[in-house]
């Protein structure tokens, strides 16, 4: 299959191109082209910046593809997208979309399922996310373009641009306590970057995922304490928590990103389990070994980290 990919130098993107290569199909890559290095052999490049809607008609006029993957997030809104669609207006067999699980009111009750109500509880994000889904589903609707919805939530593993999990790889090898907000009981659920990109690369031509979405992630939730515990296990370092209440108003303390919120996040997999067969791979202690193994190799452990406002919190 000929397959462009938005994005392709960074983690999932980059990931999805390598999984992509490994299962043999001819794969261009649209960026602004900040990481040319990043991209596999044989992967052509497209350099263009997805904001700009003219240069992405220009660029994109040439080409058609059986299978088109939007990643990148620009911030991408709906007026992005929709210029992606008309570019290759014709040309493509199949668009498929990575959204997000923050798509799901987070005030209802867990777990968030893909019919559960969309909401902008995660503000703007949210919104961008939604209003793109909605122009991926009215082509569907109004010209029969085959589109696929995909749902992530917490991607963690190897190349991860956000300091999530690696996070507390730093504290826990420095001997460092974990600050966890109020009592660390809010539900989360991790999916595995490798996972979440063979999940891609499964639908890609599918016919049964047209007009579809599907929340991809792991399967085990977890609490925040639990997930520090999880990692803490997999470095065999011992574990000091230290508990703190989320401040309303005042400075912010420094939890890891995937600590930060007051709310569950749990999503079923259901559907796309029995609808297309897909299953993770990585359980979560696994991944995150697997992830640690990265981060050593690396040399991430050897990383400068500024310690400065969680010792003054600590104190
Ligand atoms: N990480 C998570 O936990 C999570 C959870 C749910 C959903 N998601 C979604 O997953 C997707 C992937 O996120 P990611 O962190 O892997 O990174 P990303 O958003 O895909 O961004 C990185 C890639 O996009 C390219 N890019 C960035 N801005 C661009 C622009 N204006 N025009 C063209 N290309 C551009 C970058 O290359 P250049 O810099 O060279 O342009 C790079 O190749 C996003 O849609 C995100 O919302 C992530």
């Amino acid at each position: 299959m000929r397959v462009l990919v938005v994005g392709g130098t960074e983690f999932v993107s980059l990931h999805l191109v390598q999984a992509l290569r490994r299962d043999g199909h001819d794969v261009a890559v649209l960026n602004r082209g900040r990481s040319p290095a990043r991209l596999p052999a044989g992967v052509r490049a497209l350099v263009c910046d997805r904001l700009d809607h003219g240069a992405l008609a220009r660029t994109l006029a040439g080409e058609r593809v059986d299978a088109l993957v939007d990643v990148a997030y620009a911030p991408t809104t709906a007026a992005d997208v929709e210029a992606l669609l008309r570019a290759l207006e014709g040309r493509v067999g199949h668009a498929l979309f990575v959204s997000t699980g923050r798509v799901h009111d987070h005030a209802l009750p867990i777990p968030y399922h893909e019919d559960t109500p969309r909401s902008l509880y995660w503000g703007e994000y949210a919104r961008n996310k939604i209003e793109g889904e909605d122009v991926l589903l009215r082509w569907h609707r109004e010209r029969g373009l085959g589109v696929t919805l995909v749902r992530p939530t917490h991607v963690y593993g190897p190349l991860n641009t956000r300091n999530n999990e690696t996070f507390f790889f730093d504290r826990l090898l420095r001997g460092r306590p974990i600050l966890v907000p109020g009592a660390g009981g809010w539900l989360r659920q991790f999916g595995h970057v490798e996972d979440l990109a063979d999940a891609m690369a499964a639908m890609l031509g599918v016919r049964a995922a047209f007009g579809q979405a599907y929340n991809v992630t792991g399967e085990e939730a977890v609490t925040q304490v639990g997930f520090v515990e999880l990692i803490a296990d997999v470095l065999t370092r011992p574990l000091t928590l230290v508990h703190r209440e989320t401040p309303r108003g005042g400075a912010s303390v420094p939890f890891g990103q995937n600590l930060a919120y007051d709310c569950h996040a749990v999503y079923t997999t259901t559907k796309v389990r029995s609808a297309l067969g897909i299953r993770p791979r990585h359980t979560l202690p696994a991944g995150l070994a697997q992830t640690f193994e990265w981060y050593l190799r690396e040399g991430l452990d050897r990383r400068p980290v500024d310690f400065t406002a969680e010792d003054a919190l600590l104190r």
